[in-house]
Formats: structure tokens, C-alpha cells, sequence
């Protein structure tokens, strides 16, 4: 069994974004898998910089998936993201020091997945939803 398993509730029914929710889960069950096997530091980072640099990618294009329907929240949701990727940075820096923060990384990580899927991405989908059913 995989760190953090898909479940039906973190659909958007946005395909684009749940695909890239799906790819993210993935490299960060990836980078858990290597941590849990105590792989060598540099597979470990190695890992948790790909898993960094594709949340950077889903929230460039989660944003301007945003921007396209004019989407009000977008400072709120933008900050959030920011945010999160400061957080990943911080301890990606402890960890390349050595530090043992792994286990409060994932799970500060399974939180903040399941919290922003289901608490603030969802809410873009529906007014995605809103916004088409709209012009029809
Ligand atoms: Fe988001
Ligand atoms: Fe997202």
C-alpha cells in the first residue's frame, strides 16, 4: 500500500487537474517509498526536488487554469500555493542538513494534500462548473 492512496473523494472532475494531482500523489509516494527504504540522501533529495518541481508546474497551471475563468479567489488560492512551496523548500533544506524532519514532512504533506484538494481546489472546480453552465 502506497503513503497516500487516490481516493474518489479528491476528484474535481476537472481532468486536466486531477490528472496532475494523481502524478503529484505519485512522486510523493515515490520519495516516501525511498525515505521509508533508507535509500542514500542523494536519491532521497533527488526525489523530493522532482515531487518540489512538479508542484511548482500543477500550481503555474492550476493558476492559470484560474485566470482563464476569471476565478475570484485567485489571490487567496495563488498565496496558498506560494506558501506551500516555501514550506517544501524549508524542508527540503533541513533534510539535505540532515535533519530528521522526514516524518513530519509527510505528514504535514498528507494533510495539506488532502485540505487543499478537497478544501480550496474543489471550490475552483465548481465555479468552473458554474462559469460553463453559464454561457451555455
Ligand atoms: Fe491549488
Ligand atoms: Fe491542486
Amino acid at each position: 500500500m502506497s503513503f497516500f492512496e487516490w481516493d474518489a473523494r479528491y476528484e474535481l472532475d476537472v481532468e486536466s487537474m486531477d490528472d496532475e494531482h494523481k502524478v503529484l500523489i505519485a512522486k510523493m509516494n515515490r520519495t516516501y517509498d525511498l525515505v521509508a527504504r533508507q535509500a542514500a540522501q542523494s536519491e532521497c533529495l533527488e526525489a523530493l526536488d522532482d515531487f518540489i518541481a512538479y508542484t511548482s508546474t500543477h500550481f503555474a497551471d492550476e493558476e492559470k487554469f484560474m485566470q482563464r475563468m476569471a476565478y475570484p479567489q485567485f489571490d487567496m488560492h495563488r498565496s496558498l500555493h506560494q506558501s506551500l512551496i516555501g514550506n517544501l523548500e524549508q524542508f527540503r533544506e533541513e533534510m539535505r542538513k540532515g535533519a530528521l524532519v522526514e516524518r513530519e514532512l509527510f505528514e504535514f504533506l498528507a494533510r495539506w494534500l488532502k485540505g487543499h484538494i478537497v478544501g480550496v481546489d474543489k471550490s475552483y472546480a465548481s465555479f468552473s462548473r458554474s462559469a460553463t453552465s453559464m454561457t451555455r
